[in-house]
């Protein structure tokens, strides 16, 4: 199975792009909703929480790990890839999604761009670097919008409320360029509000969803990654797994997956170093 992963909800808009575009693959998604949100956390329990979820998805099997969460890219990906794989599991593999967004911004010939994402990619600044080591031009903005993710993981994104915060969030983004053209939803919770912010941004700027992005970049790794697409089973089988009750992760989980699903309660407790 190809391993699916995010801090709570957000991973699940990555997951319906994938499975749009490569039906065939089997998928275990897992959400950590009893840790989310992450947005606000230190690097190290970033770190550690996503070790943790990555090796259970082994565990399970997988083969190759997508950290569905501009988070745990941001906070987690890099060490992983440097330094747990290579000594833990060096025939794995885990991607993220914050090179693919870069790499899309790029390829569209964006030149000024506004990132929207949780305070911990913010801090990071690994958007600003991502893009700049592909085109070290384009001009990157950046604002955070801490409320969004708890907003969204209570179900409440059509509370009027949430139009406010996010004229807020906007007006931060714009007070830094009024000329930007691209928005960039740089967090997988964001979609759900996707219509909310083109209502609001207009034709001032195209807003950007990252799932139909890491979907089609997916799909170009495995392409070019023969060996590793020959590993996954292809059953049309899709799995899903949370840390907290799954009587509430599936009742919101269709808002964000589009289809009702069952869950599986499970625990990371015992993969704590
Ligand atoms: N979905 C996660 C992301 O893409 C963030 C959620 C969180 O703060 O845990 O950044």
């Amino acid at each position: 199975m190809i391993g699916v992963f995010d801090s709570g909800f957000g991973g699940l808009t990555i997951l319906k792009s994938i499975v749009g575009i490569m039906p065939d693959y089997d998928y275990l998604y897992l959400g950590d909703n009893a840790r989310v949100p992450y947005g606000t956390r230190s690097q190290r329990m970033v770190y550690e929480f996503t070790r943790q979820a990555v090796e259970y998805l082994f565990l399970q099997g997988c083969p190759l790990v997508i950290i569905a969460c501009n988070t745990a890219s941001a906070r987690a990906l890099r060490k992983i890839q440097q330094e747990y794989l290579p000594v833990s599991h060096p025939d794995r593999r885990v991607l993220g999604v914050i090179r693919p967004s870069a790499e899309e911004m790029v390829e569209r010939g964006v030149r000024s761009v506004g990132i929207l994402a949780t305070e911990g990619v913010v801090a990071s600044g690994i958007y600003c670097e991502e893009i700049r080591s592909l085109a070290p031009d384009t001009r990157v903005y950046q604002q955070a919008c801490p409320l969004l993710v708890p907003i969204i993981e209570a179900g409440e994104d059509k509370w009027e409320g949430t139009d406010m915060i996010i004229a807020k969030y906007l007006q931060g983004l714009y007070a830094q360029d009024d000329g930007i053209a691209t928005i960039l939803l740089a967090c997988t919770h964001y979609p759900i509000l996707l219509e909310q912010f083109v209502q609001q941004v207009g034709s001032r700027a195209v807003v950007l969803d990252q799932g139909p992005i890491v979907a089609r970049k997916l799909k170009g790794y495995l392409s070019r990654h023969p060996d590793m697409a020959e590993r996954i089973s292809r059953d049309r089988k899709r799995y899903f797994l949370t840390t907290d009750t799954s009587d509430r992760f599936d009742r919101l989980a269709r808002v964000f997956y589009g289809e009702s699903i069952q869950s599986q309660f499970i625990s990371l407790d015992s993969l704590c170093s």
